[in-house]
Parts: structure tokens; sequence; C-alpha cells
């Protein structure tokens, strides 16, 4: 490693409070796009809590213009800088702290702290974004009351936003204006907000449960104007659910949301406004597809739910954000179960978490939800901490019930409101308001790695029972060889030969349960649970609902998957036998071209899938999911050594030959479907769009020309997004003159509007097709592309590198090679990105010897870096370490 001196990594265990607090802050920004003034006033007073000592504070690329105590002007040599902190010594109790700092907005192309997207003046201050605009205690326990004012061209800057509610504007004679905001609520620095720009906005009103009046304001670029009424329609929904099922109300008299085009993330929950990616608000029926709005709706939502999970109740330190994003997501995931199908989302939240946090858990970067160290904290905004958080979140729900669950979390909430705490306080209300104790639980939040549950059954013919075995163990994570056992929630339900559910009494109890379905206990490392009167061998149905993020190991003939596939009552595991069928399928036919023998599937399988897509019974959004192969991703984690051309081309044959097999079918099916009217974002039309575009993936895999037909005939009928972005990635994944004219027509159209055009991009990048990578070096020199917008970046490269394995891991190196140049250039323009770019390299241990030396040069390649940041370092050292 030949990083000068390696930086710092921060310990959980170090954690003290705050020398110093702050109660008031008056900011006053004199903005510029090149040249911004910041003065800051804190009030200030000495921590007793505290151990005493020098105030430092945070700060990063500022000019520090003026430091004054009390009124009096410091002296150069009455106070210490570092290039990270301003040190103060000698202070009295209480005092008066003014700072005057001046940034350059225009310079800022990392996106944290106060930067210039398009015409606009944003800022983005979660993590450590706000030590960027000025000095400042800047950790979440430190909370205070914020008062901002704003002066700016009024010309440039028509629009000045900040957290809280307007006090006061006026006008000065020289053609510039002022706004001054007010937020009653104290708060950490890193919901501090501020906007400036010409911006279209649209309105409407909330009124809450005590009958107050919110305003709700959508803030985006002119030209959006027609694209608002999703995001406004989604946050209505959020108000109302989260009153309806936290009892938990809005508490400003204004709630903005306001859409910028260059953000590392999705969105932010900033006091009263939240700033997201213009992707994560705009939506029009010709421009956004279902999944965008379904995206949008999940996200406004999640945002707004942090106002109580994160704003009211914060965080401590940054250790504990799965306190504030696991519970957020959880939220998120059951607004949007509430507002659409349940069981698809159950489907889509964990399918994610296998693919993403199962592949983090098993890699070098695995963490607990709670981590005991990191480098840089915004590496730690992963799928482990959110969907694994959300997760543990979700047991516990199952452990103490929906009611126990609504009990704890409005103590919760009534206990803690205004502070800033732990996830152990967290699960003290908890186990407070339902009177049981979580502690072997909470090894969920400081033990990492996916724990394995080995099961066998074992039916007792004389005495009627069955016996379910279960082996609960968690393999070794860098950080740690030795894991002890987790107290696991496992759902269960039995089934007879008819497929009927049966009755559940444990040995030694008295009657049988009440439901078909039971949460067993799993605590030790080894046990066994007895069902009796049970009268003839049962069909077990496992972890129902996916009741604790874990690994099964149970054996399974085909029968059984095809049988669960059609009778189990959770519709979770019903599409989850149908993937274990498939998985089997597939693994079996990359071990034959491996073995260069020819392939074959069962017939059995083709009729499963005939009989589920001619039954009307089921929801045509579930039939779409069960249809829907696992990714090549997906399959390479359940390899020993991931084969990346076997299992495309074993893919690509099992899709080929359910296409033909079932040909007449998808047909049938896609023309049923097909008639869904004017768009509409809902879920029967979303369902039926879903399996309408399934059966055209698997119809143009034909190769019969007429399906060609089909999708252009698709592309030109549509008056939306969603089926014309479907009829587009069956023609560019073939070979032909269709695709690229299709790509030219479709781009001609949408040129001007930069979502579609990321999604003309992914097209693209995630194309099967031998020359693929020169087609995205092409791409990178068009107008369209510009690597200091994270969109782009991940539209592009991000989309080639994970989600197109057979070309990024090309035999030669090529997308390897590719990839690294692309680091280097970010790392010095926006190290979030680059460090987010890396992950593509998660799982390069995975890979056959002569992958894995290409990768290992590869990431040598990026540690032998001059001026790495703290984000690359931290993750290319990790993926390095032994
Ligand atoms: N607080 C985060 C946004 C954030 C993350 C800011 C990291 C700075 C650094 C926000 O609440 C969030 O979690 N956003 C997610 C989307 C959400 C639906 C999971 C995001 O931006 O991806
Ligand atoms: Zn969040």
């Amino acid at each position: 490693m030949t990083s000068l001196s390696p930086p710092k990594e921060t310990f959980l265990a170090d954690y003290r409070v705050p020398d110093y607090l702050i109660d008031t802050v008056h900011l006053h920004f004199e903005l510029g796009a090149s040249d911004t003034h910041v003065r800051s006033v804190l009030s200030m007073r000495k921590n007793h809590q505290g151990l005493g000592g020098d105030c430092v504070l945070d700060g990063e690329h500022l000019e520090l213009l003026s430091v004054k105590v009390d009124g009096q002007q410091l002296q150069g040599n009455e106070y210490q800088r570092t290039d990270k902190s301003l040190i103060l010594s000698d202070l009295p109790d209480k005092f008066e702290l003014e700072i005057e700092t001046r940034i350059e907005p225009d310079k800022n192309t990392a996106l944290e702290g106060l930067y210039h997207s398009g015409s606009l003046l944003c800022t983005q201050c979660e993590a450590e974004g706000f030590r960027r605009i000025t000095y400042y205690l800047d950790r979440p326990d430190v909370m205070a009351v914020f008062t901002v004012s704003i002066v700016a061209d009024k010309e440039q800057w028509p629009i000045m936003l900040a957290n809280g509610n307007m006090e006061d504007q006026g006008q000065f004679d020289d053609g510039r204006h002022w706004t001054r905001w007010h937020d009653p609520h104290p708060k950490p620095s890193y919901l501090f907000a501020l906007v400036a720009g010409d911006l279209y906005r649209q309105q409407d009103h909330f009124t809450t449960m005590s009958g107050r009046e919110v305003s709700l304001q959508v803030y985006v670029d002119h030209e959006n104007s027609h694209k608002c009424d999703h995001a406004l329609t989604s946050l209505k929904q959020s108000m109302l659910w989260d009153e309806e099922t936290y009892g938990r109300e809005y508490d400003l008299d204004v709630f903005m949301i306001v859409a910028v085009n260059d953000f590392n993330m999705g969105a932010m929950e900033n006091k009263g406004l939240n700033i997201f990616n213009s992707s994560c608000v705009l939506a029009s029926p010709e421009t956004a597809t279902d999944a965008d709005y379904h995206r949008i709706q999940g996200i406004v939502g999640h945002e707004y739910f942090h106002n109580w999970s994160g704003n009211r109740v914060t965080c401590r330190d940054w250790f504990q954000l799965s306190l504030k994003e696991g519970f957020t997501v959880l939220r998120d995931q059951q607004f949007s179960a509430a507002m659409n199908s349940e069981a698809v989302q159950r489907i889509d939240d964990v399918n994610q978490l296998r693919t993403m946090q199962f592949a983090e858990d098993a890699g070098p970067m695995a963490h607990p939800v709670r981590p005991a160290s990191f480098i840089e904290i915004s590496n730690f905004y992963t799928v482990t901490i959110y969907e694994k958080g959300a997760e543990v979140v979700g047991m516990i729900k199952t452990i103490v019930g929906d009611e126990g669950f609504r009990k704890g979390t409005d103590l919760y909430f009534d206990r803690h409101d205004g502070q800033a705490v732990t996830t152990d306080d967290f699960i003290k209300a908890i186990e407070d308001a339902n009177d049981i104790a979580l502690g072997q639980f909470k090894l969920w939040y400081s033990q990492a790695g996916t724990p394995e549950l080995k099961l066998r059954g074992h039916y007792d013919v004389i005495n009627h029972t069955y016996s379910l075995h279960v082996e609960q163990s968690c393999p070794q994570t860098p950080d740690e060889l030795d894991k002890q056992a987790f107290h696991i929630p496992l759902a269960v339900g039995l089934l007879d030969e008819q497929g009927l559910p049966l009755l559940l009494q444990l040995e030694g109890e008295e009657r049988a349960y009440k439901d078909f379905t039971r949460v067993l206990t799993l605590n030790e490392s080894s046990q066994t649970f007895t069902f009796i009167n049970i009268e003839s061998e049962p069909v077990p149905s496992l972890l129902r609902g996916f009741s604790a993020p874990v690994k099964l190991d149970i054996p399974r003939s085909n029968t059984e998957l095809e049988f669960l596939m059609a009778n189990d009552s959770d519709s979770f595991n019903r599409w989850d036998a149908g993937q274990t069928l498939l998985i089997n399928t597939l693994l079996a036919l990359v071990n034959n071209v491996q073995l260069q023998q020819p392939l074959n599937i069962h017939k059995g399988l083709i009729e499963q899938f005939s009989t589920l897509l001619t039954s009307r019974k089921m929801d045509p959004a579930l039939v779409a999911k069960m249809l829907t192969l696992p990714s090549e991703n997906y399959l390479a984690a359940q390899m020993t050594v991931a084969d990346v051309d076997a299992i495309h081309a074993a893919r690509q044959f099992l899709k080929n030959s359910l296409a033909r097999g079932l040909k007449q079918e998808f047909s049938d099916v896609y023309k049923q479907q097909n008639s869904t009217g004017k768009y509409q974002f809902n879920s029967d039309d979303m369902a039926k769009r879903s399996l309408k575009n399934l059966c055209l993936s698997y119809l143009v895999a034909t190769d019969d020309p007429m399906q060609t037909q089909r999708c252009l005939k698709q592309m030109k009928q549509s008056d939306n997004m969603t089926d014309t972005i479907s009829g587009l990635v069956a023609l560019a994944n073939q070979v032909g003159p269709e695709g690229e004219h299709a790509l030219r027509a479709f781009y001609e159209q949408w040129k001007d509007d930069r979502l579609v055009v990321d999604k003309w991009l992914t097209v693209q990048a995630q194309s099967s097709l031998p020359d693929t990578l020169i087609r995205i070096k092409g791409l990178m020199k068009h107008p369209a592309f510009n690597i200091k917008n994270p969109n782009n970046v991940r539209a592009l490269i991000g989309q080639f590198c994970r989600n197109n394995p057979i070309n990024f891991h090309a035999k030669d190196g090529s997308g390897y090679q590719f990839l690294v140049e692309q680091i280097i250039i970010l790392n010095k323009l926006n190290p979030q990105v680059a460090s987010r770019m890396l992950g593509a390299f998660n799982s390069w241990r995975q890979y056959d010897a002569s992958r894995q030396e290409l990768m290992k040069k590869a990431l040598n390649d990026i540690a032998s870096q001059k001026d790495l940041s703290p984000d690359v370092y931290e993750v290319v050292t990790k993926y390095l370490a032994d």
C-alpha cells in the first residue's frame, strides 16, 4: 500500500459524549456559485457530562475568514487549525462563537456540503457534509435550533429555501433579496438544508389527524412542471399511513421536496426540506416506468417517515445508523405493501436482500448491522445497514406481534423524542413495552454473517408425530471468527397430501395452536421440535414469509418443490419453491455445460409453468415473479467457483426452452393482458403490464422474427415508458438491425429528457451482446454522458459492472480494466460514487483463478494510486486483505 498516511479508523468503543453543546445556530449565507460567504453564530456551553478539554470543531475545504468569541476577534495564535479542524482553548462555560468562512460551490464535485447542480445551489450534509459549510460540532448528538438567513441575486435565485418555516423576507436595492427561516425543532447538523434557484413549485395540502393544515410543496425545474403529481400523491399517502399505522403526525406548517439532477444518493430527509435525486421524484406515464412510480412512492414515504424515525428521534453516533435507516426501510416496505401488493412487495424485498446483502455478508466488507468501526462512514450506507437492518426490526415485530410492536414503537418515540439514541435504546423500549427480554436477539446487531439453518424432518408413522431438527451456524466473517447462536424466529406450517394446512400442536402442549402458521423460537445451535397428531407424512413449509434473514439447507425433491409451488398458502413460499426449482435446474444445466454434455430440462418444469400461466386464479404480478429466472449474479453466489460463461449459457438455454415450450401460452397471455387502456399507476394495471412484458421477453427468445415485429409494434403503440422500454430491452439484446434502429429512434425522441436518456444508457450497458464494452466506451464520449453526474455514472458504468456479468467478467480482463480507469477518475471527482463503483469487485474471490488474478491486479492498480480518498482506500484495502 503506497498511500502516505492511511486514513484514521473510528471505533464505536471510543464514543464519548461531546465536550461542548450548541443551543442555537444563526447561519447567514451570501450566496454565489463561485463564492459563498457563511457567517455562523453559535451559542455554546460546556457539557458537564463531558471530559472537558479543548473545543474541537470539524471543518474541511473551508477558507477561514474570522473567529470571534463573545464578540472578540481571535488572532491567528489564539486558535489551532488542522486540515480537518479548528481548535479553541481556554473557553468560558458559556459563550457565543462567531465564525466566518468562504466556500466555492462551483468547485464542489464531491456533492457533499453546498454545491452547484445545473442552475441550482443545494446542500447535502449527511453524514459529514456540514463541515464543508462551516466549522461546527458535526456529530448527530449535538442538536441545536437553527435560524438561517439567505441573501442572493433575485433574478438568478428567485427561490431560497431552508429548514422549517419561513419567517420573513425582503429586498435590497442592488437586485439582491433575502429570506429568513426558522426551524423550532432542535436538530443535528446533518439534517440542515438549503436550496436556491429558479424553480417551479407545485402545491397541495394535508390536514393532520389533530386538524392542523400542512402546506405541501414540490419544487422542480420548470421543464418538469408536469411531473410532480405522483410525488405529491405519494406524500399525502405517506402522511396518512404514518398516522394510521404508527400514530405519527407531522410537526411543521410546511413540507417541501426539491428535485435536483446531481445527487449522490436517492433522497435526503432534511427537516421540512427533503432533497431528492430528480430520478426519485419526477414521473409522467410517457417517461417513467411502473418500477419508477413504485420506487418514487416508496422513497417519498421513506424520507417522510424519517421525520419521526431519524429526525425527532435521531442517532447518537454513526454506528447507530441502522437505528434510523433499518427501521425506516421497514416502515417504507410496510407502506409500499399497504399501497400495492403485499406478496409482491415481500418477494422483491427478499430478492434484493438475498442478491445484494447476502453477497455483502459473505464478502470482504461484511459488517454487523451496528458496525464496530469504520474509516469512512459514507461506505456504511450499505445493504446490511438498510436491508438487513429492516429485517432485524421486522423479526422483532414477528416476535412481539403487531400490537406489541406498536406499543414498543409508541414508547420508543415518546421516551426519546428530541434525543439522539442507540439501537440498544430502541430494543429497551420494545422490551419494556412488552415485558420480554431480547438480550440474545441483540446479537443480530453485533454479529455479521448470514446464519445457515440445517433442517431435517422426520415422520414417525407409529406415533403420528413429525419432528423437525434444526441446527444453526454462522460462517466466519473477516471481523470475527467465533459466532454465538442467534435468536431466530422461524415461521412454519405443515401441509397434508392434498395441500391442506394441518393443525399445529407441539409435544407437551394441551391444544393445537390457533393459526396454521406458527413461529418457532430458535435460540440454540441444535434443537428439535416435535408436532403431534399428524395423521400422515406432511410436507413442511419453512421460513414462511422469509421470517428471518437466513439461508436454508433442506433436501427437497423436485416433486416436493412443485407441490409447494402449487399448494402453499404462503405466497412467498410458493414463489420461493418455484425459485428453488429453477435454481436446481439451472445449476444442473451449468454442470452439463461445464462437462460439455447435452442440455435438457425435465418436462415437469414446462408443465408446471404452463399451469401457472394458464391459471386465472393467481395475481398476474405473482405469476410474472414466478416466471422470472434467478439472476446470473445470484446463481454465481450459489456456486463454489462461479462460472460466468456456463451460467450465462445455462440461463439462456432454460429461457429459450421455456420460451419454445410455452410459446402459445406466452402469446395468448400476452394478448390477454395487453389491453389495459390509458396508463394508470395502480396494482392491477401494473400487474398486467408486468406479466405481459414478461411474456414478451420470453417470446423474443424464440428467435421468431414475428416477435421482433411485436416488440416494434408495442413500442410504437405504447403510451407509457413501461411498455416502451420493455420493447426496447428485448430488441437491444438481439443481433440484427432492429435493435440499432430502435435505439436511435428512442434517443431522438427523448434526448432532451435526462432521466429517459439514463434509461437509454442503461439498456445499452446491460446488453449481453459481445460488442457492449466498445459501445460503452463510445457512449462515454457522447453528449448524453457526463462523468460528474452520478445518475449518468450509475446508468452506464454501474449497470455494466453490476448487471452485465458476461461482459464485465470478459476473460481478457477488459471489463475490469475499464472499471479501474473510471474509478481512478471518480476518486478525484466524487469519492462516494467512486467507492460505490468499486463494489462491483465485492465477490472477486468467487471466480476462477485466472479471473481472480485479473481482478486482484485491478484492485492493486487502484490501491497503488497516490491521493486515494478515504472512501476508496477503505474498500480497496478490505478487498485485498487476506
Ligand atoms: N438518509 C438517507 C440519505 C443519505 C444516505 C444521505 C447516505 C447521505 C448519505 C436517506 O434517508 C436514504 O436512506 N435514502 C435512500 C433511499 C431509501 C428509499 C432507502 C437512498 O438515497 O438510496
Ligand atoms: Zn433513510
